[in-house]
Formats: C-alpha cells, sequence, structure tokens
C-alpha cells in the first residue's frame, strides 16, 4: 500500500513531478502516457539506484528486480515504519507499519480471517452476488463505463460484506474508500471518513465481542497475543486497514485486466470460452500493470545497494511495477502476452509484509472476469469513445472503461 507524504516520498498522485523523465526513451508502441514504465526502463539500464532530492528529505529509487527482491526479503535492514508517518494519522496503528516480533504476532492473528474456509464462504455468499448485482444494473443497456459502473463499485463492496454492512450501506462505504484513500494529500477529509467509517463500525465491533459469529470481524475481536485481546486500536487500525488495502488495489487491477482483454478481442474470445486461461490473464495482467507500483522502506541502518551507499533512516522506494519489466527476468517484458510462462511477479510484494489479501484479490479478479465475460456478449471498447489509457504513478489503472455489448 503505496501513500507517500509531501515530504518526499511519492504520493498517488497522477504525476512523476520533479523527477526528470526526460531521458526516458518510448519503449512500446501504444505506451500508456505519462510513460512512467519509459522512465524505469532508463532507470534500470542507467541509474537502478536513482537519488532523488529535494522533497525535503532525500529518496533512494530501486528499479531493478532483484535490488527491490533484495530489500523486501530483509525486513531487518528495511523497516516498514515509515509507512506509520502517512498512513498514521489516517489509518491509526496499522500491520503494514510494523516491524519485527510486533508485525509477526499482529499478522499471525489477522491472517485467520483469511483462512480458506472463510474465502470460500466469501466466494459464494458474497463475491459472486456482488458483481451478478452490479451486472444486473447495466446488462440490458447495451453500453457501459466499466470504471463507473461495476469495477469502482466491486471491491467495496465486497470489503463492506467481508465487514457484515448491510447492502443498504454499501454506499456510505463507498464515499469512504474514495476519501480515505486521500491519505496525506487531504488530511482533513481522509481522517474524518477514518473517523466516520470507525463510529460506523462500533456498534458491529461491539456487539461481535459479546457474540462471536464466524466472521473476519469477530476473529478480529476475539484474536488474542499472549492470552490478550486485541485493544480497540488494533481492532480498528486493521478494519479499516481493509478498506483502502483492499478495495482500490483490487478495482484498479480488475480495470487493467479488463483493458488488457478489451484491446485484445481474440484473446478475449479465447477467455470467454475457456475460463481456465483466467488465472494466466489475472498473473500476466498483475506482472504487466500492477494497480499498485511502489512499496516504502526505511533504512534501519546505512547499507550498500547495487554499489551506492544509502544512509541509515534513509527512504527506500522500492519500484515493484519496474521490477515486474525487469528485462533480464522476463523476455519482451514490456508486452502482455497470455501465454507467457509463469514467472513470479512482485506485484503482491514479497516476504514479511507481502500482501495478506491477494488469495481473497485474485478470487475477486477470476470471479468478477467470469461474470462480466459470460454476461456482457459482444463486449467491446466503444470505438467512438477515443484511445483509453492507464493512468497514474503510485496507484494505477484506466479512469474509464466505455463499452458495448449485446444487451
Ligand atoms: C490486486 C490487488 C492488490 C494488490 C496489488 C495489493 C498489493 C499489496 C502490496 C504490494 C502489499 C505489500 C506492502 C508492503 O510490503 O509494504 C500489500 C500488503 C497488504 N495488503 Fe494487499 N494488495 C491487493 C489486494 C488486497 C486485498 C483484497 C486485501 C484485503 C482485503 C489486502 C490487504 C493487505 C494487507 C492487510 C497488507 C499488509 C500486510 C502486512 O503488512 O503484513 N490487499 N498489498
Amino acid at each position: 500500500m503505496p501513500w507517500f507524504a509531501d515530504d518526499g516520498t511519492p504520493t498517488s498522485g497522477d504525476d512523476v513531478r520533479e523527477v526528470d523523465v526526460a531521458d526516458a526513451e518510448p519503449i512500446a508502441e501504444g505506451m500508456d502516457a505519462p510513460d512512467i514504465y519509459g522512465f524505469w526502463a532508463a532507470c534500470r539500464r542507467d541509474d537502478p539506484v536513482l537519488t532523488i532530492e529535494g522533497f525535503g528529505r532525500d529518496m533512494w529509487l530501486l528499479t531493478r528486480f532483484a535490488d527491490v527482491d533484495n530489500v523486501l526479503r530483509d525486513a531487518e535492514t528495511y523497516s516498514s515504519r515509515i509507512n506509520a508517518d502517512t498512513m498514521g494519522p489516517v489509518m491509526g496503528t496499522v500491520i503494514l507499519a510494523m516491524d519485527g516480533d510486533e508485525h509477526r504476532r499482529h499478522r499471525n492473528l489477522v491472517a485467520r480471517a483469511f483462512r480458506p474456509s472463510a474465502l470460500a464462504r466469501w466466494e459464494d455468499e458474497l463475491i459472486g452476488p456482488t458483481i451478478h448485482r452490479l451486472i444486473d444494473g447495466i446488462v440490458g443497456r447495451g453500453r457501459s463505463d466499466l470504471v463507473a459502473d461495476v469495477t469502482s463499485r466491486f471491491p467495496v463492496q465486497v470489503i463492506a460484506g467481508v465487514l457484515g454492512v448491510p447492502t443498504d450501506d454499501y454506499a456510505l462505504f463507498q464515499v469512504w474508500g474514495l476519501e480515505i484513500s486521500m491519505g496525506p494529500e487531504n488530511y482533513d477529509v481522509s481522517t474524518a471518513a477514518s473517523r466516520a467509517m470507525r463510529d460506523y463500525l462500533t456498534p458491529i465491533v461491539e456487539h461481535r465481542k459479546l457474540h462471536p459469529g464466524d466472521d473476519l470481524v469477530s476473529d478480529i475481536v476475539t484474536a488474542e497475543i499472549d492470552g490478550e485481546r486485541l485493544d480497540d486500536e488494533h481492532i480498528y487500525g486493521f478494519l479499516r486497514l481493509l478498506l483502502p488495502a483492499g478495495a482500490e488495489t483490487t478495482f484498479r487491477a480488475l480495470g487493467n485486466c479488463l483493458l488488457a482483454l478489451l484491446r485484445r478481442p481474440e484473446v478475449l474470445a479465447r477467455v470467454r470460452d475457456d475460463h481456465n486461461l483466467l488465472d494466466a490473464v489475472i498473473e500476466e495482467t498483475l506482472r504487466w500493470e500492477t494497480s499498485v507500483t511502489m512499496v516504502n522502506r526505511e533504512t534501519a541502518c546505512p547499507v550498500e545497494v547495487a554499489g551506492v551507499s544509502v544512509p541509515a533512516g534513509a527512504s527506500v522506494v522500492c519500484a515493484t511495477g519496474s521490477a515486474n519489466h525487469d528485462e533480464t527476468r522476463y523476455d519482451n517484458a514490456e508486452e502482455w502476452d497470455l501465454d507467457r510462462p509463469a514467472v513470479a511477479h512482485l506485484a503482491f510484494g514479497t516476504g514479511r509484509h507481502q500482501c495478506l489479501g491477494m488469495h481473497l484479490a485474485r478470487m475477486e479478479l477470476r470471479v468478477g472476469l467470469a461474470a462480466i465475460l459470460d454476461r456482457l456478449p459482444g463486449l467491446h471498447l466503444d470505438p467512438a469513445a477515443g484511445r483509453v489509457t492507464v493512468e497514474g504513478l503510485a496507484f494505477r489503472s484506466p479512469p474509464r472503461l466505455p463499452v458495448v455489448f449485446d444487451a
């Protein structure tokens, strides 16, 4: 989850600010603008540990797979505390900003909530019904902006459902999700939304404390560390994190998957006929255009990365999006290729903080794509709507997906 503050670390904005991209070469026909992947390719080639100054705090941007992978696996040298600076004021105490034993104990507790039996139940009771309800709203129209009508609503409603929120209140979560995701860019709005969400969840949490059931909130409120239950600060910290961590990331990933298919009608037809290909669509899209392109760390001691000295306390930005295009690991890395041999990517990070919700995300993407392909025959990009591109820096996805289909 990349939120980076104005003190120098990148935020979820759409530009690359003062970073000089002038040297970046266009590397693929039809590459989307701004060409952040071109910039990263130039970094990997010429300056894989790029020092970026002038934000009040210097940053080191890592762009090669091996360096990013090493940093994310070495949680002793590279601390996640830096996430507390940016997320703390909005989110409270979150595992994304914990290190060492504290992180291990809290993660083990909350990981239980994502056990396979919970996932299987969510698929049938929540994820399927949610996507079908959204498609019901457009199926007779013959046209839609799939971002406005479906993708931007789907994962947020899944998270609301996981939290035990009634369907009628999903709209509230839609708004809070957007507002909390503003993070440090608009503290007033994001902290107000975070408070409102906590107030809303309070009766649900208090009820589950007294009457725990077989659901995620019950798992969290009854979790114990050394015989003691989590305090409210940690309970709400975790529950609130699920919205920005699970909704924005996944809705953008779904948009990227859809765009990859919509740009390739022959592949879309193949996948429509053979849903066994959906896993390959999802993994290749996560590699090609991950919705979350950067992960932040802070050095716990002076280090050397690929021959470059980095002082203690430095902000290290791991460009997972760039690592996923590293030409030493992937042939024709800029191409989306459904038949590419499976090679692991870093879209969900790696090491101790690897995404806790990745199996849920993959399930949402699979169920969501299958439903869209099955229920919207003749689906294709609206030729009258102009070129559709992937946009963004820390978070990337198409802002719109205008499509037409057989009503
Ligand atoms: C395609 C969708 C998703 C992407 C690309 C994604 C990406 C990531 C990444 C890169 C990290 C590692 C951050 C770090 O190392 O600092 C992470 C952590 C995390 N993600 Fe996801 N995520 C996605 C979906 C989800 C979902 C659906 C949930 C839950 C509902 C979720 C919950 C979390 C949590 C709780 C962490 C923190 C884990 C820890 O600190 O130990 N994510 N995610």
